[in-house]
C-alpha cells in the first residue's frame, strides 16, 4: 500500500490549513521604526523607502495615534540631525532638548502606555558618520561606549523603556546597563542589536538620516556577513553583560542565525527586516515583477517561522491593515 501517508490531506482547504498553521502574525510581534527631523508640519516621503517618511514633532503625533489605534505597541525612535548639530563625539546626542529627547517626550506625552525604544549610536550625530569616535581613522571603542552610557541615561531621563544600541562596540551593553543602574533607572531595558552583520542592505537607511560614513566602511565593527559562530559569541556576550532582547540585523539574507540564536539562547530575539530589504520589494512591486502584498507578508512569516519574538519592521503597518 502506497503511500501510507499523504501529506496533502492537510493542505486541502483553507479551513484546514488553518487548523493545522504554525505560526500567526499578530500586532504583538512588531515593533516600528520611525524617523523623526527637525521643522513643523513635516512628513517628507523617504526617495529610497517608497510609502515611508520623515515626520517632524506634531505629524509624529499623528502617526503615533495612527499605529496605537492599529494595535501596534512599540516604536524604535531614530533621529535625523542637522549638519551643523554633528561632531566626532556626538556632543548633541547628550542634549537633553535635543531632537531624540523631545522625540521622546512627544511619543510619550501621546500615548503614554506605547514603548518606546531608541537608537543608540553615534552615526546620525557624527560629523564622519561613524558609530563610534573617530581618531586617526580608526573609531575608538573604550571612549565610544562611555558617550553610549551617557546617551542611554539621556534617553532614559527623557521617558524611553528600551534602549537600542546598534554600534556594535564592545562592551557596550555592561556599560550602558551599569550607567542606567546607577541612575536608578533599573526598569529601563536594552535590546542588543547583538549579531548585527556590515550589510549592503544599510543603503535607504542611510539615505533616510543621511548618515553614510565619511570614509572607509563599518567593517571594523559590524560583522563579517561570511561568520556564523561569531554571531553566537556575540550574543552570548550581550546577554552575560545584561541584555533584556537580541537581535539579528538584517533579516531575511540572516534566518538561519535568527533559528540559531532562538535554539541556543532564552531571551527574546529580535530580527530587523531593514531598510534595502524593504526597498527591494516595493521597486519589485512598483515594476510588477512581485505581488507587494504577498511578498511583504511571506517576508514576515518567514522571520516568525524562523523564531523571531519581535520584528522590526517597515511594513508593520501595511501588515497590520491587510489583516484586519
Ligand atoms: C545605525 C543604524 C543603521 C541601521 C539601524 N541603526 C545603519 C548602519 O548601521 O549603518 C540600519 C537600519 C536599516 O537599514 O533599516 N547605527
Amino acid at each position: 500500500m502506497f503511500p501510507l501517508r499523504r501529506n496533502r490531506r492537510l493542505r486541502a482547504n483553507a479551513a484546514i490549513r488553518g487548523l493545522v498553521r504554525e505560526n500567526i502574525i499578530t500586532a504583538n510581534d512588531f515593533l516600528v521604526p520611525l524617523f523623526v527631523v527637525e521643522g513643523k508640519g513635516i512628513k517628507e516621503e523617504i526617495l529610497s523607502m517608497p510609502n515611508y517618511y520623515r515626520h517632524s514633532l506634531d505629524t509624529l503625533v499623528t502617526e503615533v495615534k495612527l499605529l496605537w489605534s492599529l494595535g501596534l505597541r512599540s516604536v524604535l525612535l531614530f533621529v535625523k540631525v542637522p549638519d551643523n548639530l554633528k561632531d566626532n563625539k556626538g556632543t548633541e546626542a547628550l542634549n537633553a532638548d535635543g531632537l531624540m529627547q523631545r522625540a521622546i517626550k512627544t511619543v510619550k506625552n501621546t500615548c503614554p502606555d506605547i514603548i518606546i525604544m531608541t537608537d543608540v549610536a553615534l552615526d546620525p550625530y557624527s560629523s564622519f558618520g561613524h558609530d563610534g569616535i573617530v581618531e586617526e581613522g580608526k573609531i575608538i571603542n573604550d571612549d565610544t561606549i562611555e558617550v553610549l552610557a551617557e546617551m542611554s541615561v539621556s534617553h532614559a531621563e527623557a521617558g524611553a523603556n528600551i534602549v537600542a544600541p546598534s554600534d556594535m562596540m564592545d562592551g557596550r551593553i555592561l556599560s550602558i546597563r551599569e550607567a542606567l543602574e546607577d541612575e536608578g533607572f533599573v526598569d529601563v531595558g536594552i535590546m542588543s542589536y547583538s549579531a548585527k552583520y556590515a550589510s549592503a542592505f544599510y543603503g535607504p537607511f542611510r539615505d533616510a538620516l543621511d548618515s553614510a560614513p565619511g570614509f572607509g566602511d563599518k567593517k571594523t565593527y559590524q560583522m563579517d556577513p561570511a561568520n556564523r559562530h561569531e554571531a553566537m559569541r556575540e550574543t552570548e556576550m550581550d546577554i552575560d553583560e545584561g541584555a533584556d532582547i537580541v537581535m539579528v540585523k538584517p533579516g531575511m539574507a540572516y534566518l538561519d542565525i535568527v533559528r540559531e540564536i532562538k535554539n541556543e539562547f532564552d531571551v527574546p530575539v529580535a530580527v530587523y527586516q531593514v531598510s534595502g530589504e524593504y526597498a527591494m520589494i516595493k521597486a519589485a512591486a512598483e515594476k510588477g515583477w512581485l505581488n507587494h502584498d504577498e511578498v511583504m507578508m511571506e517576508s514576515i512569516m518567514a522571520f516568525k517561522r524562523a523564531g523571531a519574538d519581535v520584528i522590526a519592521s517597515y511594513f508593520a503597518k501595511d501588515v497590520i491593515k491587510l489583516l484586519s
